[in-house]
């Protein structure tokens, strides 16, 4: 790979300990894509934050890079951890794994991360343009910013994420290039698509007929009229879960999408075959569910604005986590949203989500309208998942069904 002159100095060490090791992760990375060169970046999202996924060995690997002088030179932040900074204690979370979590956290700060913990940094000020190189690690946000912003980024690995914070480059291969981001397939949807958990039932069929094609992961997808911001997060987060598409082009929605003429392999997805999806992630009833659990990704606050008008004056029944990035909180605080949810017994899991908190064996059925967090809380946490429409959601928090919830 050519390296530039600043790119040299900093795999010779002359920029310190940390940007030498940084760039040695990032040649090692190049190597093995067959990357010809690096390319700036803008903007860095690091996942692998929960000290549940990092334990000790992490922690050791961050603290080695801050007392070697490791510095983000670009605009970094970070995944959701395993708790609420501030509310850990309400959400059940023991004061050791809380004081680790604490450790990774303030190991970030030291090194000019801005340690907002969201897997949506695209709502809280991490918004990359059209066209621009970033390297994102939180799969779902790398395939809105691929696929929604139309800006640049393979789906980095923790390390891989932290090394471009600390060097300002990635290596140039993948979603970087224009030829790898043409479709390879169509899909034509033929069903209405309405509700979040419509897009991420959509997002699983067509994830799944992707994992079948030999490294041709990008999808043009036709007949979908609309989708809101919403919308589009929960497919991006379910077609990169169940296919590992980082990027798909939507007609007449999605910015690169008008530079590609629809592949002629076709597929249709019919309204039967999101019944089919949405019943394989539903394995049970609501009402015996013991967790219920929105934002996966992490709640805009047009959403929070929306659980706080279904909550008021009513008292939820089951352990309801509210999961939003911390600077969506702080309006949902102002705008008196918090108060109307939290009076109503749900409890805001700012910063962390109902995945990668260390959550495994404390509930046994979770109802959501996250197609993702269906998948994750079956595999890691081995919990029964439901997936229900946002508000039915909402309504089996209250214990009941649409129209005849608890007051
Ligand atoms: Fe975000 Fe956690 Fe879902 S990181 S995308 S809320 S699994």
């Amino acid at each position: 790979m050519k390296l530039s002159g600043e790119e040299q100095a900093m795999l010779a060490g002359e920029q310190g300990k940390a940007t030498q090791k940084a760039m040695e992760i990032l040649v090692a990375l190049g190597a093995i894509y067959d990357a010809k060169h690096m390319v700036p970046v803008t903007s860095v999202q690091i996942a692998g934050v929960s000290y549940d996924n990092l334990g000790e060995a992490g922690l050791h690997f961050l603290t080695e890079l801050e007392q070697g002088g490791g510095k983000a030179r670009v605009l970094t932040t970070l995944n959701p951890a395993g708790m609420d900074v501030e509310n850990w204690q309400a959400l059940g979370i023991e004061a050791e794994f809380a004081e680790k979590q604490i450790q990774v956290i303030d190991a970030f700060a030291r090194m000019n991360v801005i340690t907002t913990c969201t897997c949506t940094p695209y709502l809280t000020g991490n918004v990359p343009h059209f066209g621009e190189h970033i390297a994102w690690a939180e799969s779902s946000a790398v395939c809105y910013a691929n696929s929604v912003l139309g800006a640049r980024t393979n789906r980095e690995g923790g390390p891989s994420a932290l090394a471009a914070a600390l060097t300002g480059r990635t290596p140039a291969y993948g979603m970087h290039l224009d030829g790898n981001r043409a479709p390879k397939i169509t899909f034509d949807v033929r069903a209405d698509l309405v509700e979040n958990n419509d897009f991420g039932a959509l997002g699983k069929v067509i994830g799944e007929h992707l994992q079948f094609m030999d490294g041709a992961s990008v999808p043009y997808v036709r007949g979908v009229e609309e989708a809101t911001l919403e919308q589009l997060k929960s497919f991006a987060a379910s077609i990169v879960t169940y296919g590992g598409a980082a990027l798909f082009h939507m007609e007449d929605i999605t910015p690169e999408a008008t530079q590609h003429d629809p592949p002629g392999e076709r597929v249709m997805i019919t309204a039967a075959d999101l019944i089919g999806a949405k019943s394989e992630m539903t394995d049970g009833d609501a009402e015996d569910a013991d967790f219920v659990s929105l934002g996966c990704p992490h709640l805009s606050i047009k959403e929070i604005a929306r659980i706080a008008e279904l909550l008021e004056g009513k008292r939820v029944v089951k352990e309801f986590w509210i999961t939003t990035g911390r600077p969506t909180k702080h309006i949902a605080d102002k705008m008196g949203y918090t108060h109307t949810i939290e009076a109503s017994g749900a409890k805001f899991a700012a910063d962390t989500c109902c995945v990668v908190a260390p959550i495994k064996g404390r509930f046994s059925t979770l109802v959501t309208d996250s197609a993702k967090a269906c998948y994750y809380a079956a595999g890691k946490n081995q919990f029964q998942t439901i997936l229900k429409p946002f508000d039915e959601v909402v309504y089996a928090a209250l214990g009941g069904r649409k129209g005849e919830t608890a007051q």
